[in-house]
């Protein structure tokens, strides 16, 4: 086990840490979380039982997994008072908008204490993040297609929950269709928690101040925002449609070679994985499965995806550079078969990486040498200098 867990960066900068929680091997394509193999997990586990082993370092015994249940269905609805954050936001504001701004603003309801190391806030404060985030990002869909919110139900479970919240509406039943629940909950959990990414980076040297969780991870949203990281998603399905048809992916790939072309392949490459994502993996049976089984056959995304998939994967750049697909490149696919748009992508990744943030903030606030610190820098800019007068320049 030694050799497997020995924590060595690999560098000197003050902004590496020490967790037990998730670990990646990126030559080998491995991912474990609190030592439990991702596809072994995907395949055995669920979503809620998942957020347990990443809160907790053990998988819960039944009884235990019944208790976080109820307790996390009992806080999936917010204040009512938060209704009104929603309606300040123009109706064409990007989803992700909406959640930053919600999530920060869940500081100044359930903030409920001034002192972050008090061990009963830093519980309840994950189980009300883990709880809340559904119904926010399900809020924030509805808000922006003009459509009623709907509250949570406590008999459905955490992803048929949330898929009733975004797709029901008060003029007719909404039964969950088992199918997209099951991949909805795969999806969360394949996105749960991916070690120091910049987003959960973002969350620890935000928390590593002692300010709020709520405030931590709506810094951590933002972050994820950006088409880099999670906002690769909605990037990816956008590339895939305007590649259009098979025929069109050489022109692509050339783009994406082009040192002077700004253009990369969205969904492709990563800063840890030098071999497959094995989350891709996984996403990309997934996608299979929830195409055909949602009867979606002549799926021209998919047909692109697949051969762009296979030129990239025997293109010698793209080999030489180590460039494989990454988690965001079928889980687009998987969400707009769905009924998803494009915009909802990156919430849907935030709400299921709220597990991981707060999970990763409750570690760095419990033990000093889980925090960033503060990052130093190799300083090259200007030598000590004099002031001159304006008149003298
Ligand atoms: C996520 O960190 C995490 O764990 C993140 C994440 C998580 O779960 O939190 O896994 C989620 O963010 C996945 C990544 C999603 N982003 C994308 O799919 C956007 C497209 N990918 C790239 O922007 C890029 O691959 C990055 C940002 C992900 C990584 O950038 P790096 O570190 O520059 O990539 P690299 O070192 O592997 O690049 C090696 C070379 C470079 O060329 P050279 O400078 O050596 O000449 O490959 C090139 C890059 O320019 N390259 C690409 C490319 N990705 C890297 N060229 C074309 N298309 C790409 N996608």
């Amino acid at each position: 086990q030694a050799d497997v867990f020995t924590f060595d960066p690999g560098f000197t900068s003050t902004a590496s840490c020490e967790s037990t929680i998730t670990y990646i091997d990126g030559d080998k394509g491995e991912l474990l979380y609190r030592g439990y193999p991702i596809e072994q997990l995907a395949e055995q586990s669920h979503h809620l039982e998942v957020c347990y082993l990443l809160l907790y370092g053990e998988l819960p015994t039944a009884a235990q997994l019944q208790d976080f249940e109820n307790r996390v269905t009992r806080h999936t609805m917010v204040h009512e008072q938060m209704h009104n954050f929603f309606r300040g936001f123009r109706r064409d504001a990007h989803p992700m908008a909406t959640m930053v701004g919600v999530v920060g603003a869940m500081s100044a309801f359930y903030h409920d204490s001034t002192d972050v190391n008090d061990p009963w806030h830093r519980e309840v404060s994950a189980i009300r993040m883990i709880a809340k985030i559904p119904t926010i990002a399900a809020m924030a869909y509805k808000y922006s297609i003009g459509q009623p919110f709907v509250y949570p139900k406590n008999e459905l479970s955490y992803s048929a929950n949330f898929l009733r919240m975004c797709f029901a509406v008060p003029a007719e039943d909404y039964v969950v269709n088992p199918i997209l629940e099951k991949a909805m909950d795969r999806i969360m959990m394949l996105h749960a928690d991916h070690e120091q990414n910049a987003s959960t980076s973002t969350v620890r040297l935000a928390g590593s101040s002692g300010a709020n969780p709520f405030a931590c991870i709506a810094a951590g949203i933002a972050c994820l925002w950006g088409p880099a990281h999670g906002g690769a998603n909605q990037a990816c399905l956008e590339m895939l449609r305007e590649i259009g048809t098979v025929d069109r992916i050489p022109e692509f790939i050339a783009r994406a070679k082009d040192k002077n072309d700004p253009f990369r392949l969205m969904g492709f490459g990563h800063r840890v994985y030098k071999n497959f994502d094995p989350r891709a993996k996984v996403m990309k049976e997934s996608a299979d499965e929830v195409l055909n089984l949602l009867g979606i056959h002549d799926n021209e995304t998919l047909k692109v995806a697949k051969e762009l998939e296979r030129i990239a994967l025997e293109d010698p750049y793209f080999v030489e550079k180590k460039l494989y697909p990454n988690v965001d490149f079928y889980s687009g696919i998987i969400l707009e078969a769905m009924g998803f748009p494009t915009s909802m992508f990156t919430p849907i990744f935030a709400l299921s990486r709220a597990v991981g943030w707060i999970a990763q903030w409750k570690e760095m606030i419990s033990d000093p040498a889980g925090k960033i610190g503060r990052p130093r820098q190799l300083y090259i800019g200007a030598a000590a200098r004099d002031y001159t007068p304006v008149s003298a320049r």
